[in-house]
């Protein structure tokens, strides 16, 4: 039977979304039902997309029976709301990242998961990349000795993007793009939490952060060191530096091809497509789509790779960045 996807938005991610699941198999996933805040921007989307059904809001979604698993789409701001009533109405979802505005929306939205008893994931598709599976096992084997020290850097311009450099529409680069340095480093240190959080950045006119670096600090003599800005492009790598040798990621470490293990580089092809899409890569969104489904196939309520305490981990991490920057949205009661 194929995963029936639900999508709720019709913007720019949710249209790369919908090509990637374009390349699995018809028979294991199909979309069937889209929603948007306006029903006429709702059917033509769905209609470019061969998608059945449409809806002009996100209730309609929430009632239909019909769905096994509802994609989020919308602008971070809108996460927890949307969010929260899916799972109220006992649908799964797959929530873009970050999961949501601060600790307390993600708290809210992980225990309405535990308590509905269904699925819920943060969207960090990266994990689900070959590169990262190939990371993973890497790690496992102890292939590099102990994990010393962990780069990552995320920058592209991006002043021209409203929602990333918009106060009201949940901007700046952490929240945008720093979030992928962060899980990266979490995933290396297995979810550990770092014993200190320490941040440097400078803020954008807007108010939000434009360049930050976060040193995280582990026990052991451990660091992880993390940049990201929507100031000006950087190489946007990673590594992992160990006692017995290196694992690097060359660009785009969030959605990497090629993996360089102690010198010796492995490549990888993403699913094709012919379709134009946004952002790079973006055919790569199947594998965390397949991901889902076998999570729901095996009666999951959370990710073994992508777990709720992962994200809930992530947004304490983040919470302490803004804190130490000055960043502040109106979501932010404390
Ligand atoms: N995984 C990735 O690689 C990746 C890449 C880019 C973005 N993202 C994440 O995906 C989410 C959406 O990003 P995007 O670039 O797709 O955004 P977008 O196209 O600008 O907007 C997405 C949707 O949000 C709603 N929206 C936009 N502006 C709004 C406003 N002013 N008021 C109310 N609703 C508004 C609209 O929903 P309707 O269609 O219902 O009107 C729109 O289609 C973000 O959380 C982002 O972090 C992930």
């Amino acid at each position: 039977m194929a995963t029936r996807w639900g999508i709720c938005s019709a913007g720019k991610i949710s249209h790369d979304f919908l090509v990637a699941l374009e390349t699995l198999p018809a028979q294991d996933h199909q979309a069937v039902a889209l929603a948007a805040r306006e029903l006429k921007r709702a059917k033509d989307f769905a209609q470019s997309h061969n998608i059945p059904k449409a809806y002009g809001s996100y209730e309609e979604l929430a009632k239909d029976p019909n769905i096994d698993i509802i994609y989020v789409g919308v602008l971070h701001t809108l996460h927890r709301d949307a969010v929260l009533m899916f799972l109220q109405n006992k649908k799964n979802v797959l929530c873009e990242k970050p999961l949501a505005m601060n600790s307390t929306e993600v708290g809210e939205l992980t225990s309405a998961a535990r308590k509905n008893n269904v699925f819920l994931m943060e969207a960090v598709w990266s994990r689900f990349f070959p590169v990262y599976e190939k990371i993973r096992t890497l790690l496992s084997q102890k292939a590099i000795g102990d994990v010393k020290v962990v780069r990552a850097e995320f920058g592209s311009n991006q002043y021209d993007v409203p929602r990333s450099v918009q106060k009201e529409l949940g901007g700046g680069a952490l929240l945008d793009i720093g979030c992928y340095c962060i899980q990266f480093a979490l995933m290396v240190f297995n979810g550990e939490r770092p014993e200190s959080v320490t941040a440097k950045g400078f803020l954008y006119e807007t108010g939000v952060d434009e360049t930050v670096t976060i040193i995280l600090q582990y026990p052991g003599k451990r660091q992880a060191i993390l940049t990201c800005t929507i100031m000006v492009a950087m190489p946007n790598q990673a590594a992992i530096c160990g006692s017995k040798g290196m694992i690097q990621v060359p660009s785009y470490m969030w959605c990497p091809t090629s993996i360089i293990f102690n010198g010796k580089e492995t490549k990888f092809s993403l699913p094709p497509s012919t379709k134009s899409m946004n952002f790079t890569n973006s055919t790569g969104l199947s594998y965390e789509a397949e991901h889902v489904r076998q999570c729901l196939l095996k009666g999951l309520k959370e990710s073994p790779i992508m777990s709720l305490k992962d994200s809930e981990l992530l947004a304490n991490i983040m919470e302490e960045v803004r804190k130490q920057l000055g960043v502040k949205y109106s979501q932010d009661t404390a």
